[in-house]
């Protein structure tokens, strides 16, 4: 597999072609950002354990039956993924209340939502990530309804997956953000990444926050948090 020019460059990874047409290489940067890229700074050891954190879920979710891009990690802070034409909209499901919920309502930080709640979100730095709703989707042409309906589906079987999957290390699954595209067959496969970046993880019986929000909120700890998670789940490092 060759390394080819870099595609894109976001925020916390880079993009790079291959040699194979439907495979990207994603290389996970040390970079953190909070507030849509207003506040960033670099965190040692950051891009290793989200990559390799990323694909510790990414090949569970794999053989629970959800269409991932991973294909092989390749080295610390670089991943082979399948090439995917990304829906430009952010799936969020949350099991307890906290981050942007919380302001919008202004619910109490930790309620149970029962059921979950889904949300969707427009990938927008520039306008804040707006919330949208499912109609939006399909009249501004980020997606088909059936895009979003198996999207949908994805997200609450990722869910199922994972919240499992951290309750038994110990951890609530308070919520997360998934995004999707379609592959060069036509298919929705998961893409980008799962990481504590992209989730809130409190433990279960302290509450303590593990994720990004350690970043956000300036609560220290925040690599030190990740690897406790990773260690937890018995995520190598
Ligand atoms: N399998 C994939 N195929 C194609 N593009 C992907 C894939 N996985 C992730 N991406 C895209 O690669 C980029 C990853 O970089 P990163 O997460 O740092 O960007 P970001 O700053 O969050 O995103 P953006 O700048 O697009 O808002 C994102 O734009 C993401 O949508
Ligand atoms: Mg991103």
């Amino acid at each position: 597999m060759e390394k080819r020019e870099e595609l894109y460059r976001g925020k916390a990874k880079s993009v790079y072609k291959t040699d194979d047409a439907d495979r990207l290489i994603l290389l996970f940067r040390n970079d953190t950002s909070a507030f849509d890229g207003k506040r960033i700074e670099q965190l040692d050891r950051k891009g290793m354990v989200n990559n390799k954190f990323n694909a510790f879920i990414m090949q569970k979710l794999e053989a629970a039956g959800i269409p991932t891009q991973f294909d092989k990690l390749l080295a610390d802070n670089e991943v082979l993924v399948k090439k995917l034409d990304m829906i430009p909209v952010e799936c969020v499901v949350r099991n307890y209340a906290a981050g942007s919920l919380v302001k919008r309502l202004g619910v109490e930080e930790g309620l149970k939502l029962n059921p979950y709640t889904f949300e969707l979100f427009l990938k927008d730095d520039a306008k804040g990530d707006p919330f949208i709703n499912e109609s939006h989707v399909v009249a501004f042409g980020w997606g088909t309804a059936e895009q979003l309906a198996r999207m949908k589906e994805l997200s609450l079987k990722v869910n199922d997956v994972l919240s499992k999957l951290f309750d038994d290390a110990g951890l609530l699954l308070v919520d997360f953000k998934l995004e999707f595209g379609v592959f060069s067959d036509g298919s929705i496969v998961l893409g980008d990444e799962f990481s504590p970046d992209g989730c809130r993880l409190w433990d279960k019986d302290t509450k303590k926050k593990m994720d990004k929000d350690r970043f956000r909120q300036g609560l220290g700890d925040v690599i030190e948090a990740y690897e406790e998670v990773a260690h937890r789940l018995g995520v190598p490092l």
